[in-house]
């Protein structure tokens, strides 16, 4: 771990699939400049893996772990400049606004939150605190989008009066959404909050706008058990690691998935952390604001 004075400190809240994208620059790319001095989550598994992990790939000291219950106690031990904020979507409001007035910055995952009095919590805890919150549309910076933005700004096309969009999900890259917690609405918002709000950002960063209205439409057409039905597909299996699923175009086959997973121990272990801990996702961290 950094450690020079000038080093920028992070904790880091929801240490699930997507950490890892913020873990290696901070633990490797960045190690000189950067720190990473907390995590935080309500599985103690899933923390123990990354604990060990940054420490087995980069040589990183033993990160301090707290439990969701202990997000206000992480702060105030390990003085973080700012947050990462990781967790399922439903739960980032609260730590957005927990750190920011804890007085730390924040660096969130998109969607920023999903729904609008969220939202307006967040911009009001920002007003107050004066610190930052920086959401994560990593989209902008893939090849196409930034080409987009470039060819617009050098005024390539002269005056932009209308934006038509239209976005296409392949079904490998749809039935992710639907396989997990972004499939219920109270988690994720929707597709349409969930995923489109990368889309939503593409287009008013291209044309260096905020909208004015919002609203949205739309049904679920194609996934869920009654349109699988319809469609003539009906395989019903026990999900678990092993089980037959030949018959599931749609089956996330995490056998054969190369990247480094946790032992079977440590699994069954985050599996029973995971069922002791339910009760602490409906009740951690405290309903703010
Ligand atoms: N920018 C992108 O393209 C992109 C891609 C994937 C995911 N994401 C976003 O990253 C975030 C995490 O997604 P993921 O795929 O890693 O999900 P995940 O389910 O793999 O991980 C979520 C983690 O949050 C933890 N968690 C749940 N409730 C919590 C609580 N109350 N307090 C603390 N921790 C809690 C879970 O235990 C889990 O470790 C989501 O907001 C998602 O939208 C963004």
């Amino acid at each position: 771990m950094a450690t020079a004075t000038q080093v920028k400190r992070y904790a880091i809240v929801g240490t699930g699939g997507r950490i890892v994208m913020f873990l290696e620059p901070i633990c490797k790319d960045f190690a000189e400049e950067t720190a990473l001095v907390g995590m935080c989550d309500v599985n103690q598994g899933r923390l123990d893996y990354y604990q060990n992990k940054i420490q087995k790939d980069h040589g990183y000291d033993k990160v301090p772990t707290y439990l969701a219950n202990d997000f206000d106690k992480m702060i105030d031990e390990t003085k973080p400049d700012t947050v990462i904020v990781c967790t399922t979507d439903q739960f980032h409001h609260e730590y957005i606004i927990r750190a920011l007035d804890k007085g730390c910055d924040v660096i969130t995952e998109k969607p920023m939150t999903i729904d609008h009095e969220k939202c307006n919590a967040i911009f009001l805890a920002v007003n107050r605190t004066g610190k930052n919150v920086r959401v994560t549309f990593n989209y902008r910076w893939g090849p196409g989008p930034s080409l987009v933005k470039e060819l617009l700004q050098k005024n390539t096309i002269g005056e932009i009066i209308h934006v038509d969009m239209e976005y296409l999900l392949n079904t490998s890259h749809g039935a992710d959404y639907f396989r997990r917690w972004h499939r219920e609405k109270e988690k994720s918002g929707g597709l349409m909050v969930h995923k489109s709000t990368h889309h939503f950002d593409l287009v008013n960063w291209w044309i260096d706008a905020a909208p004015q209205t919002v609203f949205g439409m739309g049904r679920l057409a194609f996934y869920g058990k009654e349109n699988a039905q319809k469609r003539g597909v009906d395989s019903p299996y026990e999900r678990y690691l092993g089980a037959d699923t030949s018959k599931d175009p749609f089956a996330l086959k995490i056998e054969d998935d190369k990247t480094p997973k946790p032992s079977i121990s440590t699994m069954k272990n985050m599996m029973a952390i995971t069922e002791i801990k339910t009760s602490l996702e409906t009740t951690s961290p405290s309903k703010t604001p």
